[in-house]
């Protein structure tokens, strides 16, 4: 038997499909997508580069919108991009509607309000992108957990509060996850360590807290951890590196975290940046820390660290930053870190790190020295006046002796005692704290070729002779202590000028001074280079004299002083201005200031670290 298809059959089959394309029509037309557009174009409030105003017109093709892209082949919207745009303005629930859309990012807008549950239709989405925004208070929808194509989320700082939800486990092709300065609280889900396809983990600046998650996770893709400055706490096991082996970056800083420090991080063997610093990390720092030769940065400041510095760090070999300050280490600094061609800032600042520093180095690169308040001890290491990129050297409340050497060639100096600038080695010298050793000899009348200097303490050593009046020649000097040695003889004629700005107690607790009128100190009666007995012991009279004199002077110019102040000077700016860069250069002063750190502060993780962190985050776009 023959079927025959009826005419009006198949005529109803044609119409049924017909209507079928209509009602998909309906839903999935590039209009719909343009009313989407539109409906966001609404919702704009200021658009102060009055971009969108002109170019999303209603009479052009929205494919010619800018920052829309469309598919080629079914000519619908499949990226929205407002990027950067400081545009004011919420999200409609329209947005829904583009069902096409692969990339959405409205990074670095003011977009506020709440996020429509319309967008979970957005099944397609790869990239996400809101970092920047205005979402105050809001959550993070568990819906972005049904977005299961992601490979990108990002959501730095669109101070989102809440808890992380756990469905974000569900993003089984997420790469990247950018959740950085918010305000998310609770634990961290271990649904996320489920992500085998993870790259990037972003937490910096929450306030998450527990522990780590101590499940098995195989995390064979993650390169970048960041769980630094929330409120973790407990310890960091030692299987937790056990799962990671790719990992480049970690970091851990600023958090509660107390265990000892894994021995098993070394199997992380690609580990190039890792920050535990300013925590409460206890125990000695394991020597199997010398297999990440890959590292770049070393942070363990702030901790509760103690022992002797394992010899193996001298093993690292491409380490640009070491940062060990505000622990109870003990014993020396191995001779090999000092010889790390790559290092450029190196500290060790308040520990109970003790012997004499070696001789000679190789640290063509170093820029910072921090190590000062331990006890190391012996001559001032020469190898620093090699190191010509040096910009800081804090070395004070140690009992480093013997004379300062001058760090340039004498014979290069002329008569008059002008130095050369181009010769000196540590040209870049910014900051030269020395304070509270025993240093003993004169100052090197070659510290005045030091051009950049701008802060020079010497305080109680045991310096003797004249201040030399090379010294007239730092033209950015602005913090200047003497105080506490046993410098006499007459102050540089130029004080009354180049050295106007400091104040008498730069130069207090000396054994006498004498120079010019205009500062009231006594005026020098003979020419000071004299050698002759009769005159050191002619010295030695009129000494007592001499300092009951200048008390009394002083305390009548530090009234003077005061009152002239009071009365006519507001601040000039030759003194508030360079006192104020000053402040902000010196991470000596940042330490004392703050008593470590305070929040945000750049220099926190080392003057390198932090601008690392911001590029790194910055940087990461769609592959
Ligand atoms: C919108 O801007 C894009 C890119 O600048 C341009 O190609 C397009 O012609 C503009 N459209 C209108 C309607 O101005
Ligand atoms: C979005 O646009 C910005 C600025 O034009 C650009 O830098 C960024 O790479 C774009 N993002 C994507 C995912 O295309
Ligand atoms: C957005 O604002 C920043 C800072 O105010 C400005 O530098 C930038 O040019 C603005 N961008 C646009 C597209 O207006
Ligand atoms: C688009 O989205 C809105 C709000 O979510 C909805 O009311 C509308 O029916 C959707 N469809 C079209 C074709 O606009
Ligand atoms: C993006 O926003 C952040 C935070 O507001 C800001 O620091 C950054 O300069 C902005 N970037 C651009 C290119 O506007
Ligand atoms: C997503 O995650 C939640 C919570 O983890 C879970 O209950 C749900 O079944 C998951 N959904 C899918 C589609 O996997
Ligand atoms: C992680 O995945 C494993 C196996 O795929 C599953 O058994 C486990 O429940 C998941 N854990 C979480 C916390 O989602
Ligand atoms: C981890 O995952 C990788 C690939 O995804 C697999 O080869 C490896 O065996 C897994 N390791 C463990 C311990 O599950
Ligand atoms: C370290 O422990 C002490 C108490 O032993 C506590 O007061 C301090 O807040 C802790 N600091 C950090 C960063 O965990
Ligand atoms: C790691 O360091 C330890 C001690 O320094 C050493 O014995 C071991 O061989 C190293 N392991 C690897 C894989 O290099
Ligand atoms: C460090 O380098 C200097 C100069 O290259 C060399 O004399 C010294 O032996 C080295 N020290 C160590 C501990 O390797
Ligand atoms: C520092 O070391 C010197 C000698 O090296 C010693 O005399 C002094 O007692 C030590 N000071 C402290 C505080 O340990």
């Amino acid at each position: 038997m023959e079927i025959h298809l009826s005419p009006y059959i198949f005529l109803a089959f044609l119409l049924h499909l017909s209507t079928l394309c209509f009602v998909n029509a309906q839903v999935t037309d590039i209009s719909t997508d343009k009313q989407a557009l539109l409906a966001l174009k609404a919702r704009i409030s200021h658009d102060p580069s009055n971009l969108l105003a002109g170019n999303w017109s209603r009479r052009a093709s929205v494919c010619d919108w800018i920052g829309i892209t469309c598919g080629v082949r079914h000519h619908r919207v499949t990226a929205l991009n407002i990027s950067y745009l400081n545009l004011t303005a919420t999200l409609p629930p329209q947005l829904g509607n583009l069902s096409f859309l692969a990339i959405l990012s409205i990074k670095n807008n003011s977009f506020y309000g709440s996020i429509p549950d319309e967008l979970a239709h957005l099944r397609r989405l790869k990239y996400l992108q809101f970092s920047f925004n205005n979402f105050i208070n809001l959550k993070i929808p568990s819906w972005f957990g049904s977005l299961t194509k992601l490979q990108h989320l990002g959501l730095n700082e669109v101070k989102f509060s809440g808890t992380i939800p756990q469905s974000l486990g569900n993003l089984s092709s997420l790469q990247q996850l950018f959740l950085d300065y918010n305000e998310l609280s609770g634990s961290i889900p271990t649904s996320i360590f489920n992500i085998s396809s993870l790259q990037i983990l972003g937490l910096y600046q929450n306030q998450v807290s527990g522990s780590f998650p101590s499940i098995p996770f195989n995390m064979t893709s993650l390169i970048y951890i960041d769980f630094g400055d929330n409120g973790l706490s407990g310890g960091v096991s030692a299987s937790f590196f056990d799962y990671l082996p790719n990992l480049e970056r970690l970091f851990l800083d600023k958090n509660f975290l107390s265990s000892e420090i894994p021995s098993t991080l070394s199997t992380c063997e690609g580990l190039q940046y890792l920050f535990l610093d300013k925590n409460n990390f206890t125990g000695s720092i394991p020597k199997e820390i010398g297999n990440l030769t890959q590292l770049k940065m070393l942070g363990l400041g702030y901790n509760k660290l103690q022992g002797e510095i394992p010899y193996e760090i001298g093993n690292l070999r491409n380490l640009e930053t070491l940062h060990l300050e505000f622990n109870s280490l003990v014993g020396p600094v191995p001779a090999t870190v000092f010889n790390i061609s790559t290092m450029k800032l190196l500290s060790v600042l308040d520990n109970e790190l003790t012997g004499i520093l070696p001789p000679t180095a190789e640290l063509p690169n170093l820029e910072e020295l921090y190590l000062g308040r331990n006890n190391f001890s012996g001559p001032f290491p020469g190898f620093i006046t090699n190191a010509s990129k040096l910009s800081i050297i804090e070395m004070g409340s140690n009992s480093f002796s013997g004379i300062i050497p001058s760090a340039i060639d004498m014979t290069e100096c002329n008569i008059s005692g002008n130095i050369p600038k181009e010769i000196n080695n540590l040209n870049n010298l910014i900051d030269l704290q020395l304070e509270d050793n025993e240093l003993t000899g004169s100052i090197p009348v070659t510290l005045g070729g030091l051009h950049k200097l701008q802060g020079l303490n010497l305080e109680r050593n045991k310096l003797e002779g004249f201040i030399p009046s090379s010294l007239c020649q730092l033209n950015e000097l602005v913090e200047l202590q003497l105080g506490g040695n046993k410098i006499y003889g007459s102050l540089p004629a130029c004080l009354g000028g180049c050295f106007g700005n400091f104040s008498i107690e730069s130069f207090m607790g000396n054994l006498a001074l004498c120079g010019s009128s205009r500062l009231y100190v006594p005026l020098c009666k003979t020419r000071t280079h004299g050698k002759s007995s009769s005159r050191k012991v002619m010295l030695f009279i009129t000494l007592p004299l001499s300092i009951t004199f200048t008390l009394v002077v002083f305390v009548l110019i530090f009234v003077l002083m005061k009152c002239r102040k009071k009365r006519t000077r507001p601040p000039t700016h030759v003194e508030m201005y360079p006192r104020h860069t000053w402040r902000r250069i010196s991470y000596h002063e940042l330490v004392r200031a703050t008593n470590g750190f305070s929040e945000n502060n750049l220099l926190g993780r080392g003057s390198y670290g932090s601008v690392f962190r911001e590029d790194y985050m910055m940087g990461w776009s769609l592959q």
